[in-house]
């Protein structure tokens, strides 16, 4: 079987369209949704992150309040920029791109921002929400997979779903949004990791197998059953001298290969990235909204 691509840029396309136009009918009662962006230091791949997700923000009509600030900053002054953030009417949303410097505690940052303006889903509070079932702003990722599978016609409900990663970001909050008693859930999801014995074992009987390890092209042909959907969250840099820039992006999956067995396949890039960033522009429209009630 040859599989069908799942295309995040199209399917974000569309979200984005409808964004715009949540925007524009915001924009005439006078608010316009703004989205407060902070990058510590000058990881290069957190600053391609950072430059797409402004500039989508820009595409659909949404004010994005830039911070690029040194490598060396200190923990404290972060949280001070969070906590102006916090009070501004402008911000209805804030982003502190991960990961930060070593001399900062993630945790303690995370906790500053305002549950209310927490777009990104990562403070303990949406992530309690979430957990419990309850509305909340939804991690970007984890929500982008769940929408593509949705506008895919992929159902969850009873299906085998198996996880190969476990991080705070992508791994455990899927995980916990699959097995929710609702349209998106209703799966039976096994959580993978590196310590996993015969990781082929539980990727052979998904249904749905979503990567989400960070290594390149680790989930192979013969790790999939034929006819499986297939989601590929990672996005790793491949020295590549044939290019100009000297790497290429390569998912967790090897791609051509899997293509042949699965039946659904999201590609890299151009798969689940764009949806990422679409929901976070979902999440602050819907900030922006709750802000005028
Ligand atoms: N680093 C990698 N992914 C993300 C994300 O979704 N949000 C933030 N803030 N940092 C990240």
């Amino acid at each position: 079987m040859a599989a069908r691509i799942i295309s995040g840029k199209e399917i974000a396309a569309s979200i984005r369209a409808e964004l715009a136009e949540e925007v524009a009918a915001l924009k005439e009662k006078g608010k316009t949704p703004g989205l407060g962006v902070i990058l510590v230091g000058d990881d290069p791949a957190s600053r391609s992150y950072v430059t797409a997700k402004e500039r989508a923000c820009e595409e659909i009509g949404i004010y994005s309040d830039d911070n690029r600030l040194p490598a060396d900053t200190s923990e404290d002054e972060l949280i001070k920029l969070v906590e102006r953030m916090n009070e501004d009417p402008k911000i209805d949303g804030i982003l502190v791109q991960l990961p930060l410097p070593k001399q900062i505690d993630e945790d303690r940052v995370l906790l500053a921002v305002s549950p209310s303006k927490d777009v990104d889903g990562f403070h303990p509070v949406s992530v309690g929400k979430m957990m419990l079932g309850q509305e909340t702003f939804l991690p970007c990722t984890p929500h982008g997979v769940l929408q593509m599978l949705k506008r895919s016609a992929v159902t969850t409900e009873g299906a085998e779903v198996v996880i190969v990663g476990r991080s705070n970001i992508v791994g455990k909050p899927l995980a916990n949004l699959l097995i929710q008693k609702n349209e998106f859930g209703n799966a039976t999801v096994t959580v993978c990791h590196t310590r996993t014995k015969d990781l082929k074992r539980h990727t052979l009987g998904a249904d749905i197998v979503i990567a989400a390890a960070g290594r390149p092209e680790f989930i192979t042909a013969d790790m999939v059953r034929e006819g499986a959907v297939v989601i590929d969250v990672g996005v790793n840099r491949v020295d590549d001298p044939s290019k100009k820039r000297g790497y290429r992006l390569t998912g967790d999956v090897a791609f051509d290969e899997v293509a042949e067995k699965a039946s659904l396949i999201t590609p890299v890039p151009g798969g689940v990235g764009p949806m990422t960033i679409t929901m976070l522009l979902y999440n602050t429209v819907e900030s922006a909204k709750r802000s005028i009630g």
